[in-house]
């Protein structure tokens, strides 16, 4: 228990993961760091090994305590999972397994992947600059739904010939709570909510266009158009200015996300919040990782960029803590660091011109850049948030952990 007049005590989970995830986690605690020091509040990290290297360690991608340890925290962060080691198709037990195990586990239905782009990386997009004016928009993804978690086949077939299944399943409820949260986050910006389906061909996508018609009555403020996922991927990169908030399926959101982030100069740069409807004594609990994925290739040579962690870090402050000083101060101490010419590999200029304003850095000295931006500005002195809660009790409302892992296990993600 902590103490009366305390400084605030968060408790998370990092899951460093495989390939260049410790690089990248490693960077965003010293980020975390410096934003309580600045801000005044305290860390406590609990370090859990997950999935290629919970495979190698355990035998499986992530322990039921493992995952527990996740439900109990305010917030967890998440480098990358995954790797060429563990990538044999007939292998029984996948790193990737616990990623879904936690989505489906936590009950973290929603993805938000924002896009925007700094002004300063417009050299390092292969887009025309013009068309990257104005680009800020937010991917609302459905996590644990769809052709992720139908049931799939790969044994049977008719005689002589190998086949297989995914089955893509969506219930209306499911698509109802994601709708819903996108409309919620359209409202706050600027009321603009485009849907992605396939209506014309998908049972699925016709219902996902139906319920999210009928909970468009309750915004009549948010103006709801709806858009067939191959056009919508072709108009993402040809008026991406024109987008605000989409909202889609988990498959289309995958797809879509990693598209978009072209936009932004590199999937280094994309940060994520995945998120459910359970709150703790501080804000939504959810789970923070960058898009990108675990960069085998360049792991532990500190060539990683980590800002899409740091980002991830702003969400997460933001979301989980309901700490909105610190995660200002993180993502303009980004901001900071490429005005004044940061680059890691990833989001080098294309022309020479642009790069000789332009310092090469890897992860380490790109975090340095960020750490120092953040300081111990003015804000030090800043009062707590929900100044009183105690900290050092179990900080969630509505907890069953034992229905957090049983819930992975009947979903057979354990
Ligand atoms: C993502 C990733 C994962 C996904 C992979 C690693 C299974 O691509 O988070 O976007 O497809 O959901
Ligand atoms: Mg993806």
């Amino acid at each position: 228990m902590t103490a009366e007049g305390d400084l605030p005590q968060y408790r998370l989970v990092a899951i460093p993961g495989d390939g260049v995830g410790p690089d990248v986690v490693a960077a965003a605690k010293r980020v975390m760091a410096a934003a309580g020091a600045r801000f005044g509040f305290g860390v406590e990290w609990h370090d859990i090994i997950v999935g290629g290297a919970g495979i190698d360690a355990y035998g499986m991608p992530i322990r039921p305590e493992d995952l527990a340890a996740c439900a109990v925290s305010d917030a967890v962060l998440l480098g990358a999972v995954g790797g060429p080691k563990w990538d044999d198709p007939t292998a029984a037990v996948r790193p990737e397994q616990a990623l879904f195990a936690m989505r489906g586990g936590l009950g973290l239905f929603a993805n938000l992947r924002p896009v925007s782009v700094h002004p300063a990386l417009v050299p390092a997009s292969p887009l025309r600059p013009e068309l990257l004016d104005g680009v800020d928009m937010l991917i609302v993804r459905e996590l644990t739904g769809g052709l992720y978690f139908g049931e799939r086949s790969e044994a049977a077939g008719p005689a002589g010939a190998r086949a297989a299944h995914d089955v893509l399943p969506y219930s209306e409820p499911e698509i109802a709570r994601v709708a819903r949260l996108a409309f919620e986050l359209a409202r706050g910006r600027r009321k603009r909510l485009t849907s992605v389906d396939k209506a014309n061909v998908l049972a699925t996508s016709r219902l996902w266009r139906t319920v999210v018609h009928e909970i468009a009555v309750e915004y009549p403020d948010v103006a709801l158009d709806d858009r067939l996922v191959d056009a919508c991927a072709m108009q993402i990169v040809r008026s991406p200015a024109s987008f605000d908030v989409l909202v889609t399926e988990n498959l289309f959101g995958d797809i879509l996300s990693d598209e978009a982030s072209v936009l932004a100069g590199s999937l280094g740069m994309l940060p994520s919040a995945s998120v459910g409807s359970r709150r703790t004594a501080h804000g939504l609990h959810g789970l923070y990782e960058p898009i990108h994925g675990s960069a085998p290739d360049i792991a532990g040579q500190d060539l990683a960029n980590p800002i899409g962690t740091i980002l991830s870090v702003a969400m997460l402050l933001r979301w989980s803590l309901g700490r909105a000083d610190a995660a200002d101060a993180v993502e303009l101490a980004v901001s900071a660091a490429l005005d004044a010419g940061y680059r890691t590999g990833d989001i080098w200029p294309r022309s020479a011109a642009a790069a000789e304003s332009c310092t090469s850095v890897g992860t380490v000295a790109m975090a340095d850049a960020i750490v120092a931006r953040i300081g111990a500005g003015a804000g030090s002195a800043a009062a707590p948030p929900d100044a009183g809660t105690p900290t050092g009790e179990p900080p969630v409302d509505d907890l069953d952990v034992g229905t957090t892992v049983a819930t992975a296990q009947l979903l057979g993600l354990l």
